[in-house]
């Protein structure tokens, strides 16, 4: 089986070293030898010492060596949408089984993939793409099928729970603890796609494609970030006895014209301290799968890193090499359900929503009248005295924390519209979901 590896970064130098120090075995459990063919990088002069390899073996001409007779499998580890899709596109339909960490090109373009493997008979097999090492998307693709999966809930991205666990545990506030993280190197220089949930949307288009059978986007992924969670919030999850986690959650269920449709979000929202999530911290992933006939399933593990990614890249490698010499290739995707993806508007979920209020009579009814106008009803109020946003206003301010029973989030979304147009509501200085409980 020779291989075209293509990028030499984080993730390929480890399947590189990997592939080199467990070659007898890797043989061993494949059936035959696995050998490094070429390997595509954008600086083939770059100093890359210590990686067991014949410099000769570099090139930048990944679409060359994708094209070469002697290359059966096809691994990318580049990232991004072009080029990688036109060399995988290629390397597909020419029979070339892929195997690729890329969450970004599939979450977007993920059907080219498929429809390319399809019509190439070639594997694609993408376990690193979520969650790094932990095994995940083959459990969904396979061991799975036989049951229906009617959650997924998950930390998929490293960089922000280390950032919402660092701020759990020191009380530090979002800027402080971000720093942290880029100086341990769990932030990259650019931390945007891990902040804003980008990377975590990708995942969860992934993710929920897996689960229900049906081709999701990232673009029908509802998308918030970290960047407006304050030491505040996570201070007032606490004395809720929860904590906050970027989720990303693909659920299945019917939606208010009783027709079956998915909803797919990634936001930070508060979990009660007994929810399986809750312990996940650091920069660990976890995913918890609710399906109808197997119950609740916890899946945990290491979400990124070189070694940790380049254990499920050679996974694939090896189950794609076995299926080329065995001469099958297996389905690469299952979309035959075809479920529409709910709005973000009706999602239904629980509220935490902090107002900074000014503190005289009626101030609470008024609120409350607000809730019951939209139809949202209340589980607890908490009031706390508040430093004047205003010095020079009249009479004090207080805090109110309230907490909502199930909502639509569209419902929600103008309740919060109308409370900022009261003069007695000084800002609305915080809303977040409440998941996982009752
Ligand atoms: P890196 O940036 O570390 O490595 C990228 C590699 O691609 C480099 O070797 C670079 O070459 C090469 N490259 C870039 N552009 C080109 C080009 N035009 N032609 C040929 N080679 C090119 O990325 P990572 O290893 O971190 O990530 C790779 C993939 O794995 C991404 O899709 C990422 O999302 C995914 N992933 C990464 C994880 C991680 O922990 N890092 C975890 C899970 C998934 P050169 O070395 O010459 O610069
Ligand atoms: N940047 C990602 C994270 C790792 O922080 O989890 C790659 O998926």
């Amino acid at each position: 089986m020779r291989l075209a590896i293509l990028g030499c970064g984080t993730v390929g130098s480890e399947v590189v070293r990997l592939i080199q120090s467990q070659s007898a075995d890797l043989t061993a459990r494949i059936g035959a030898p696995l050998e490094i063919a070429g390997i595509a990088v954008r600086r083939p002069g770059r100093d890359r010492a210590g990686l067991p390899v014949d410099p000769d073996i570099f090139t930048t001409d990944a679409l060359g060596l994708i094209k070469r007779d002697d290359v059966d499998l096809v691994v990318e580890v580049v990232g991004g949408i072009e080029p990688a899709r036109s060399w995988l596109v290629e390397a597909l339909r020419a029979g070339k089984s892929v195997v690729t960490a890329n969450k970004a090109l599939l979450a977007e373009d993920g059907g080219t993939l498929h429809d390319a493997a399809a019509a190439g008979g070639a594997d694609l097999y993408y376990e690193a793409a979520v969650a790094g090492a932990i095994p995940l998307l083959r459990p969904l693709r396979d061991s799975l099928h036989g049951d229906t999966i009617t959650q997924v809930t998950g930390i998929v991205n490293g960089t922000t729970n280390f950032i919402l666990s660092a701020m759990d545990a020191t009380g530090a506030g979002f800027t402080e603890a971000l720093e942290e993280a880029t100086a341990l190197g769990y932030a990259e220089a650019d931390p945007t796609a891990d902040i804003e949930g980008f990377d975590a949307a990708a995942k969860a288009a992934i993710l929920a494609s897996l689960a229900f059978h049906t081709r999701v986007t990232a673009a029908d992924v509802h998308r918030e970030g970290i960047t407006r969670v304050t030491a505040a919030d996570v201070a007032s999850a606490k004395a809720m006895g929860c904590t906050i986690k970027l989720l990303c959650i693909a659920s299945r269920g019917t939606g208010a014209d009783g027709a079956e449709s998915v909803s797919v979000r990634v936001h930070p929202a508060m979990i009660p301290l007994t929810h399986p999530l809750a312990s996940v911290g650091d920069a660990f992933n976890a995913v918890f799968v609710e399906a109808e006939a197997a119950g609740q399933l916890m899946f945990y593990g290491r979400g990124a890193g070189g070694a940790p990614t380049a254990s499920a890249v050679l996974g694939d490698v090896v189950a794609v090499a076995r299926n080329r010499i065995a001469g099958i290739c297996t389905a690469s995707e299952s979309t035959y359900a075809a479920l529409p993806v709910r709005p973000m508007g009706e999602a239904v979920t629980r509220y935490h929503i902090s107002l900074d209020v000014a503190d005289r009579p009626g101030v609470l009814a008024t609120v409350a009248n607000v809730f019951a106008r939209q139809g949202v009803s209340i589980a607890t109020v908490r009031q706390a005295s508040a430093e004047p946003v205003d010095p020079a206003a009249p009479g004090g301010d207080a805090i109110l924390v309230i907490v909502t029973h199930r909502a639509t989030d569209a419902a929600l979304a103008a309740t919060v519209e109308e409370l900022r147009g009261l003069d007695i509501v000084r800002s609305v200085a915080g809303v977040l979901r409440v998941e996982g409980g009752s």
